[in-house]
């Protein structure tokens, strides 16, 4: 059986990949300096999956307390959640995020070369496409601009392990940009839980219904689609989990380098979303229109064809599903604040 080293396998991506990889028969150790999760997670995922692990609060910047962990236990691969992901503290803290994204990758990647532990699957962002107008975005659509330091973090970490696969062929690497991951575990046990105030969307809605914020204000109805809202591609994060474990079988089975979209293929407007959420959760979102976000595009969502091909790699979850798990998260877990 592989052991598969997960970095940030407390948050809320990883929390739920090593539930699949736990029932997908591979062993896991888990690594994570909490800063964004709590190790409670952890538990829940073995409480999940009736499965134990070892888990370590560990910095991927600290290279002694890594060296440790690989030589304790024979790693066969990495998946690579640990990162900063915060777009607006990214433009407040540059240097905290390109440390901790950027040196934080060169280190553990440097550590695994030291173990000779050469395949990695690494999460990256559709933010990578930048202000790019070719919409469906393509694996290989050229990429626009980028605004936020989040997005050159995430870019520079992708050319990084271009460049260590050019120089050893021996890595295998898959590359997996996500579009918006929503949801949670059917559960209830695991998802996703945002300190203070949400930036995202989804979140937003969840404590507007549960009655934790007030109203949610939708940042502008006068763009150029359909209802004017802007649309993006939202995925299931138990369906995002599962194209973890695609990516990492090939990984393991070929010496390779991939790049793989991972969204649903479809766009969804923000009163779309609003509108399911009330339908699958028979409850109101209380919304005012507001003026626009800056930076905001107006619609963005995958070409998945790659991933399906190469993959097999298929979006089961509807938005209904997505907004009804979201909200069984939140009512499990913000009782204390749950008033409706
Ligand atoms: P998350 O914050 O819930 O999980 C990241 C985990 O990494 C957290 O548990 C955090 O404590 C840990 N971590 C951060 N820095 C670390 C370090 N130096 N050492 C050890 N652990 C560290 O975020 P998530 O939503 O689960 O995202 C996982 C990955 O996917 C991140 O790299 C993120 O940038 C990327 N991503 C997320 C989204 C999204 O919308 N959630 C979209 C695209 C890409
Ligand atoms: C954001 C991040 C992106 C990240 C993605 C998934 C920015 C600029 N980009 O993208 O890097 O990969 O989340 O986590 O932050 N909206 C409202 N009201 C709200 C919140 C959002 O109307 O209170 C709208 C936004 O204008 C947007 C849509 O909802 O049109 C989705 O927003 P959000 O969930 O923040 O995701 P992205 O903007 O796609």
């Amino acid at each position: 059986m592989h052991n598969i080293l997960v970095t940030g396998g407390a948050g809320y991506i990883g929390s739920h990949t090593c539930v699949e990889l736990l029932n997908s028969e591979y062993n896991i150790v888990v690594i994570d300096n909490y800063k964004n999760s709590w190790e409670e997670s952890l538990k829940s995922v073995q409480k999940i999956t009736g499965r134990i692990f070892k888990y370590y609060e560990c910095d991927i910047k600290d290279s002694e307390k890594l060296e440790a962990i690989f030589k304790k236990h024979k790693i066969n691969a990495v998946i690579h959640f640990a990162g900063l992901k915060s777009v607006a503290q990214s433009n407040i803290f540059p240097l905290d995020y390109y440390l901790n994204n950027v040196w934080g990758t060169i280190n553990l990647c440097r550590i695994m070369k030291k173990f000779f532990v050469k395949k990695i699957v690494f999460s990256s962002s559709a933010t990578v496409y930048g202000d790019s107008p070719e919409i469906p975005f393509k694996e290989d659509t050229k990429k626009g601009k980028l605004s936020s330091v989040y997005g050159k973090t995430k870019l520079m970490v992708e050319e990084i392990l271009r460049d260590i696969k050019k120089s050893d062929n021996e890595w295998s690497i898959s590359i997996l940009r996500y579009f918006n991951p929503v949801g949670a575990h059917e559960s209830g046990l695991i998802g996703e839980n945002p300190k203070g105030i949400p930036n995202n969307l989804m979140p937003f809605i969840s404590q507007v219904a549960a009655d934790i914020l007030p109203e949610l204000t939708i940042f502008s109805d006068d763009y150029e689609t359909p209802d004017g809202t802007c649309i993006r591609d939202y995925i299931h994060v138990v369906d995002l989990a599962k194209g973890h474990i695609l990516a990492l079988n090939k990984i393991l089975i070929n010496n390779t380098f991939d790049v793989y979209n991972l969204g649903s293929g479809v766009g969804h407007s923000v009163l779309e979303l609003v509108s399911a959420f009330e339908k699958a959760c028979l409850t109101t979102v209380k919304y005012k229109i507001g003026p626009r976000r800056s930076g905001d595009l107006p619609m963005l969502y995958a070409d998945t064809t790659k991933a399906k091909k190469e993959l097999c790699f298929c979006a089961s979850s509807d938005i209904e599903k997505m907004c009804k798990d979201t909200f069984n998260w939140q009512n499990k877990n913000k009782s204390k604040y749950y008033k409706k």
